[in-house]
């Protein structure tokens, strides 16, 4: 536990960033690389705690990952030459690590057994384990494996045609994986597209794989080659300073590199229709994902709705957003996100619960949140709920709130941002 007191600081934000490498991609990168034949070298990576548990993981498997700050070398050996691990695997609080991995482990011809932190522990699993198992993978666990631990007696697998019952890209990405090594064809069908970079990756490695719409189909049986990826800024980090900016009086400030893949960047869309003054310039592609610089400054914001596809283009940045929307004038309504309830915390219920403490008018919704704003926020004592992003978003508000916010606990933050609190200074004037 590390409690933080942030005192009012009612100074605006000013200047550039650099925000840390995206967490998703940073991810894959370590997979795909892993995977593949060759050295993959990769920059900008995210030195985070959720990302080094994939490192980890790889290499307890025998793969040389040699890390130095954001620069990372991957030995890649192929799949075959990965070796069984002689202990449990942990996941910590990496619910990416966690659905991704069990795509791979369960075509791994030997055993593993993997385990999470305590809120890992709670997530559901059985969104992965049952396409898994109706690959052919064997998979044991509390509940019907939908707990972690689990226990895995890696098989070969055969392919599928699996629609998403779920809006997420985690579990598209486990089946994806598993079905680059099954036998035979695997199709993923999604009903609402969600962040593509494992299939970008994909392509990128060499990888055999058809993308038509919503609906993605690997073959079998593939090799993946060696590839150098650079990671661009994550948009989710970016959210937490768009939004301090959009809402401190006097703030400008500007962005850099940051990624601005299309199945990412709801939260500009939302700040636009929230009457943000948000410019996005210098867009160019790198290794098939778009990055580029972000301008924003405050200025008076409008309620807004968030629905239906734009959901899962934004799914992380909700509680940024809903503290966006205490300081808009009128309802901000938040639907279609009932994924929130198994985040790193039920963060609909996280999320009503800070802002109600700091004053706002936020009410939960079995799917979202409505917020009537625009309201003044006061200082209190809030909990993060074990949660990176409900810590920052606590964070930010307390630059606006009339009194100190007493954080109880912000070691979470290392998991996504461990250097959050050095660059929101660096910002403030
Ligand atoms: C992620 C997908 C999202 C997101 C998570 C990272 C990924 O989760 O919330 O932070 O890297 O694939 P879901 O796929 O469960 O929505």
């Amino acid at each position: 536990m590390k409690e933080l007191k942030l005192s009012a600081v009612n100074a605006p934000l000013q200047g550039e960033l650099e925000v840390p490498g995206d967490k998703s991609i940073s991810h894959r990168s370590v997979i795909f690389g892993a995977l593949a034949h060759g050295v993959t070298t990769v920059s900008h990576f995210l030195d985070g705690e959720d990302c080094m548990r994939t490192v980890d993981i790889f290499r307890a498997m025998g793969v040389s990952i040699d890390k130095e700050g954001s620069q990372l070398k991957i030995v890649g050996k192929g799949r075959q030459a990965l070796t069984e691990p002689t202990a449990p695997l942990y996941f910590g609080n990496s619910g990416t690590t966690a659905r991704l991995m069990l795509g791979i482990l369960a075509g791994l011809p030997f055993f593993t057994t993997v385990y999470g932190d305590a809120s890992l522990t709670k997530r559901p699993m059985n969104r992965v384990v049952d396409p898994l198992c109706q690959m052919g993978a064997h998979i044991d666990g509390r509940k019907d494996g939908n707990y972690l631990p689990l226990a895995i007696n890696g098989d070969t697998l055969s392919g599928i045609h699996y629609h998403l019952p779920v809006k997420s890209a985690q579990v598209k990405s486990a089946v994806l994986l598993a079905g680059l090594y099954a036998n035979g064809e695997t199709t993923v069908v999604e009903t609402s597209l969600t962040r593509n970079h494992t299939e970008t990756m994909l392509q990128a490695f060499g990888a055999d794989i058809e993308i038509e719409g919503k609906e993605i189909t690997v073959k079998g049986n593939q090799t993946l080659s060696a590839n150098d990826v650079y990671v661009p800024g994550d948009i989710s980090s970016a959210a937490f300073f768009l939004a301090a900016a959009a809402i401190v009086q006097g703030s400008s400030i500007r962005l850099l590199h940051v990624g601005l893949n299309e199945t990412r960047t709801g939260i500009i869309d939302v700040l636009k229709a929230m009457g943000a003054n948000v410019i996005v310039e210098e867009v160019h592609s790198k290794g098939g994902e778009l990055l580029g610089n972000i301008r924003i400054a405050q200025s008076p914001l409008i309620g807004t709705t968030i629905e239906g596809e734009m959901i899962p283009r934004l799914i992380d940045e909700i509680p940024i957003i809903a503290l966006l929307a205490t300081q808009a004038v009128g309802t901000t309504v938040i639907k279609d996100a009932e994924e929130l309830r198994v985040k790193e915390t039920d963060r609909i219920l996280a999320v009503t619960e800070v802002l109600t403490r700091l004053g706002a008018d936020v009410e939960a919704t079995d799917d979202g949140l409505i917020v009537h704003g625009k309201t003044p926020l006061t200082g209190n004592e809030v909990a993060s709920y074990h949660d990176h992003r409900i810590a920052m978003m606590a964070s930010v508000a307390s630059l606006i709130t009339n009194g100190e916010v007493i954080i109880d606990d912000i070691s979470p933050v290392a998991t996504s941002y461990p250097n959050f609190y050095k660059d929101l200074d660096h910002l403030i004037k």
